[in-house]
């Protein structure tokens, strides 16, 4: 008998389904509430009970202090901490995929208004999408389309934004056809992908944007086996369990935007037909084969 424990800060439909589908798999699934615990290793709770834990925290932060806590008292998680932080900032995320090759948005990282100008030039001008390193549902992130808007966002950081803004990550701003993919990728293997229709250069559904199927062509699957892999560590070799944002460039093809490893997925069954959440048990029942 199979036992996983799923560490979460609140259950949405997403950590609901995963249990549904733990049940289907006649898997035991333990709710565990990070925010009801004591992490320290003095404290003797058996987190070895169960075989491996899947990390479905809603907090960001809480979700990387718990993965990085049961890592160093050797319990596997999915996601790995190597590949929870890399996808927990931008950042990162560019870095390591340009280190490995794969095609990704080309971004900087400036800590003035000096190099934000400098990084403006080199990403070929305006216009130019400002974000914080660690966003989500499409929020803080600014199109800016000349110079006058740069100077304001970065005053606008600067004045307002605390500690996690004095980092200031610009990329190039592609010219989607309307729409961007998000994939859904289980060990390195792309099992499924909607398109994401938006009015709105944010297409996030978190922000209006529509999900529809997207059919997986091989360039789509390579990409995302690439990332995978590139996110790949000594204990998770296959980049676990990750969703892609991949923006369809005129010139370039398929670029990869970011990395999420905590990914929600409810709106994606029923356009996609694919169960995400049997996915991911069978996935973690496979992890513990290994
Ligand atoms: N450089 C860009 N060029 C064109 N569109 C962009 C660019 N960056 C972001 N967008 C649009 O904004 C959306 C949100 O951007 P991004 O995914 O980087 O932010 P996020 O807040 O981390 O989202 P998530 O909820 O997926 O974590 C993208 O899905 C895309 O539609
Ligand atoms: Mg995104």
């Amino acid at each position: 008998v199979v036992n996983i424990g799923l560490l979460h800060t609140g259950l949405r439909g997403e950590e609901k389904l995963i249990c549904q589908a733990a049940k289907i798999f006649k898997v035991n699934c333990e709710l565990i509430d990070v925010r009801k615990e004591i992490l320290n290793s003095s404290i003797n709770k058996d987190w070895s009970k169960n075989d491996i834990y899947i990390e479905r925290c809603i907090a960001t932060s809480m979700g990387l202090h718990s993965i990085r806590y049961l890592d160093n008292i050797n319990i596997e998680v999915i996601n790995s901490i190597e590949t929870a932080q890399i996808c927990n900032s931008k950042f990162a995320t560019t870095t390591r995929l340009l280190q490995c090759g794969v095609p990704t948005v080309p971004a900087y990282l400036v800590f003035t208004e000096e190099q934000a100008k400098n990084a403006v030039e080199k990403l070929g001008g305006y216009p130019v999408v400002v974000k914080s390193d660690s966003g989500s549902w499409g929020r803080l992130m600014a199109k800016v389309s000349d110079e006058q808007a740069l100077e304001s966002i970065v005053e606008h950081k600067q004045i307002l934004g605390g500690v996690n803004h004095n980092a200031i990550y610009i990329q190039q701003y592609v010219r989607k056809p309307g729409r961007d993919i998000r994939t859904f990728v289980f060990g390195s293997e792309l099992k499924a992908a909607i398109y994401r229709n938006s009015e709105h250069w944010i297409t996030n559904t978190a922000r209006g944007g529509k999900a529809s199927k997207c059919n997986l062509d091989i360039d789509l699957v390579k990409i995302c086996k690439d990332t995978a892999l590139a996110l790949a560590t000594d204990k998770v070799k296959d980049g676990g369990i990750i969703a892609l944002d991949v923006f369809e460039d005129e010139e370039k093809g398929y670029l990869v935007n970011e990395v999420n490893h905590t990914m929600e997925f409810k709106n994606s069954e029923e356009p996609t037909g694919v169960s995400i959440s049997n996915e991911i048990i069978q996935y973690l029942i496979d992890r513990i084969k290994k």
